[in-house]
């Protein structure tokens, strides 16, 4: 298959071929990654070039796992990764510039960029301008791709499966973006029943509501996350977005108002999943770490195959 280029949503991976291909590959990284190398073991790294490959790190905003993930991944490729995961104040953003005229100038400084912005739409703008691929890294409250690949990746390591699912989404439905790419990702799947748990102001934003509807993919919604719980093969919780809100006695009200507790897990089936995109800030209490259910720390570690594989394909393509 082709390389891909840029990754500004999830479309690509909703052919289903796309998709099992690259999680083969990153199924493969993580197993290879382990064991001493035979000379049959296929290599794990990019097709060499006299020079290194480098990933441009582009993040306007705060980040942890995904900057980390994508420069770790990177750096066992074989590559390189240049750039900033302060962007907002240590570049020349913070004199104003706009993102065209950085994305046109970085693309000459690196084989792909890996961006993340506040706002909505950023990295659409960016690979418009940019010849080399743009991966979203998060667009404000729009689209956070690679998350989502990572997260049905994690379900499909735990049920062997991606279709077939009660998925309960709760917390921050109309800016959490991580949502917003994984109802999209998931819509491409057979068997697909969502149930979204979020206060009136937060539920689940229209646009994705009005695609899910479109493709026919049945959701609810309700406040009641016990019940929703008690149903679900996946409860994904998500943090109410602070930085998102005009009002912050608005955030104040909110925040808080959903927690994944020892009592609602207590109501789970025996093998469903608790997950997160993290940082949790209290919608998952301490308590409920130790559990088998609790998801969240492996579906961050496995952001590194997917994100190894992601990266491979995008600069070396599919491999033969
Ligand atoms: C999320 C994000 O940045 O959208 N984190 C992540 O990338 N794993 C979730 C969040 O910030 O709430």
């Amino acid at each position: 298959m082709d390389r891909i280029g840029h990754v500004v949503d999830t479309t690509h991976f909703h052919d289903h071929g796309a998709l099992g291909d690259l999680f083969s590959l990153a199924q493969e990284m993580e197993q290879l990654d382990q064991e001493p190398p035979l000379p049959t073991t296929p290599s794990l790294r990019l097709e060499p070039r006299a020079r290194p490959r480098i990933l441009v790190a582009d993040f306007h905003e705060p980040s942890s796992r995904t900057y980390n993930s994508f420069s770790s991944a990177m750096v066992s490729l074989g590559g390189q990764v240049i750039g900033t995961n302060d962007a907002k104040q240590d570049s020349s953003a913070a004199k104003g510039e706009w993102l065209e005229d950085e994305i046109r100038v970085y693309a000459s400084y690196g084989d792909a960029i890996v961006l993340r912005h506040p706002e909505e739409g950023a990295a659409r703008r960016a690979a418009a301008v940019s010849r080399v691929p743009v991966i979203n890294a998060g667009d404000g409250a729009g689209e956070h791709p690679t998350q989502a690949l990572t997260d049905l990746y994690t379900i499909r390591k735990h049920y062997g499966r991606m279709d077939e699912l009660n998925v309960a989404m709760v917390g921050d439905l109309l800016y959490g973006r991580t949502v917003h790419s994984l109802a999209r990702l998931l819509s491409s799947r057979k068997g697909i029943h969502l149930t979204f748990v979020a206060p009136e102001p937060l539920r689940m934003r229209e646009d994705v509501r009005a695609y899910l509807q479109g493709h026919g993919v049945p959701f609810k919604e309700t406040d009641d996350l016990e019940a929703a719980a008690a149903s679900a093969d996946v409860l994904y919780a998500t943090r109410i977005q602070g930085e998102r809100f005009q009002d912050p006695a608005e955030y104040g009200r909110l925040k808080g108002i959903y927690a994944v507790t020892p009592a609602i897990l207590k109501g789970m089936r025996e093998g469903a999943m608790v997950m997160h995109p993290l940082p949790r800030v209290g919608e998952i209490s301490p308590e409920v770490d130790a559990d088998p259910r609790a998801w969240y720390f492996r579906q961050a570690e496995n952001g590194i195959p997917v994100r190894r594989a992601l990266l491979k394909v995008i600069l070396d393509g599919y491999p033969k």
